[in-house]
């Protein structure tokens, strides 16, 4: 096949002989950082504080394999075969139920389970997104929410945050100006509970300004909430969808409160979207897994799963205490985010040192975290990395932690004698990104 370096895509490379036909929207498509750390992380001597792989070795792994047996002998041909694009009603009832934990309430018509809330976020942006339609998020976001609106060619248009979440003034004066130069806003992508990257909470108030500031502008908000329910101290807010129906969808997961590997989450939408969202769940996968949805519900149904999930707020909450104690102890200078649940701390460094580039240095002292240019669409994030203390034990997050201490030092150190020299700024100039480019895809 010979390339046809004329096309206006120019995604791949020319040793691939199918340059030039792919489809605009693969550009969207690249390795994320997350991606290429897992690789070089996954060596046991790397003490990795990148992932966000939730710790599943404090599962009851007995009870599941008891499920997997039931369901097995008492329903084995249902579960084995294909089933509804929609999901199964026992499963959507059990949904309803986790759902109310958080203040809502919904019909079980209104529930679509897909494969993982990632393939919601992946339906939502294929229902309304025309390219060049802008999506709104935070800053910094989801990475594997900003790959999905890129792959649709959304225009990704990030809003400040502090300790409190989102700010609305700030929304508020980027719709103004987006809608000055003639854009068009199809949805806000927030994740309200202790936010991935950020670990902060929006609060009650702010909920109640941004629904308002929503409706008023008919921007539909996507409430991405996997780790509602992994509270450390008292519960979060209830959930922005418990007050609004018709302007919100909101995306669930079974990834982080039971197990990623069963690949189940859900989206609870209104009754128009909704219909919408099945169809094109179908047309996607056909259906979820009947086998995993016909195990997680007997999981939910012969365990006492609240129960199981206090654990894992126990396991988390050890956890991220040990790594705020360890961040005090040995980077007491850096600023950092106090997560009240969730995996995420969000650490700010000291000016001129760039996470990315720093990245390489640190994996070869033997501690991985994400760089936070990962979490912007559009290169920002070089003086911030993203901390996980999920998946690690107390004891590798305080070396870590040790490990990434020296690492910045070692840096900070280099900073101060080419800043002596004066060869600072010729050094380090390709790779700091002062000005974000208008558009890095
Ligand atoms: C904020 C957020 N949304 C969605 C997902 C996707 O989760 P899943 O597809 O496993 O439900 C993740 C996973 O890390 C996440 O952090």
């Amino acid at each position: 096949m010979t390339s046809h370096h004329s096309s206006p895509v120019n995604s791949g490379t020319n040793l691939d002989p199918w340059f030039g036909h792919y489809a605009a929207r693969a550009a969207g498509l690249s390795a994320s950082e997350v991606r290429a750390l897992f690789a070089v992380a996954s060596r046991p001597e790397v003490v990795s504080l990148a992932g966000g792989m939730p710790f599943v070795s404090a599962l009851p792994s007995e009870l599941i394999r008891q499920s997997f047996e039931r369901v097995m002998t008492e329903s084995g041909p249902q579960a084995l075969q294909y089933g509804s694009g929609q999901g199964t009603p026992e499963l959507r009832e059990q949904i309803l139920e986790i759902m109310a934990l958080e203040g809502i309430r919904g019909s079980v018509d209104d529930v679509v389970v897909t494969t993982g809330s990632q393939q919601g976020l992946d339906l939502v942006t294929k229902l309304f997104i025309n390219p060049g339609d802008v999506v709104l998020a935070e800053a910094p976001s989801y990475v594997g929410a900003i790959g999905v609106f890129r792959s649709y060619q959304a225009e990704i248009s990030q809003i400040t945050m502090d300790e409190f979440g989102l700010i609305p003034a700030a929304l508020c004066e980027r719709i103004t100006a987006l809608k000055s130069v003639g854009k068009t806003i199809k949805f806000l992508y927030t994740i309200p509970n202790f936010h991935n990257p950020a670990g902060v909470t929006l609060t009650w108030e702010r909920r109640l300004e941004i629904l308002e500031i929503c409706r008023s502008e008919s921007i539909l908000v996507l409430e991405d909430n996997p780790y509602g329910l992994l509270y450390f101290d008292g519960p979060p807010p209830q959930a922005m969808r418990s007050v609004e129906t018709e302007g919100v969808v909101y995306l669930g997961s079974f990834s982080k409160t039971l197990a990623p590997g069963f690949r189940i989450g859900w989206a609870l939408a209104p009754h128009a979207i909704r219909e919408k969202l099945i169809l094109a769940n179908e047309s996607a996968i056909l259906s979820p897994s009947s086998f995993s949805q016909f195990v997680v519900s007997e999981y939910l149904r012969s365990s006492d799963w609240k129960a199981q999930i206090n654990t894992f707020r126990g396991v988390y909450r050890e956890r991220r205490d040990a790594m705020l104690a360890a961040l005090d102890e040995n980077l007491p200078d850096l600023r950092w985010t106090v997560p009240s649940g969730g995996f995420y701390v969000w650490v700010t460094l000291p000016e001129q040192i760039d996470s990315k580039s720093m990245l390489p240095r640190a994996v070869k002292e033997l501690v991985a975290y994400t760089p936070g240019t990962a979490f912007f669409a559009h290169g920002e994030g070089r003086q911030s990395m993203r901390l996980s203390f999920c998946y690690p034990t107390t004891d590798a997050i305080r070396l870590g932690i040790r490990r990434l201490s020296s690492v910045i030092n070692g840096e900070r150190e280099l900073l101060n004698t080419f800043a002596l020299t004066g060869s600072f700024a010729s050094i380090r100039g390709n790779d700091k990104v002062t000005t974000p480019p208008p558009n890095v895809n």
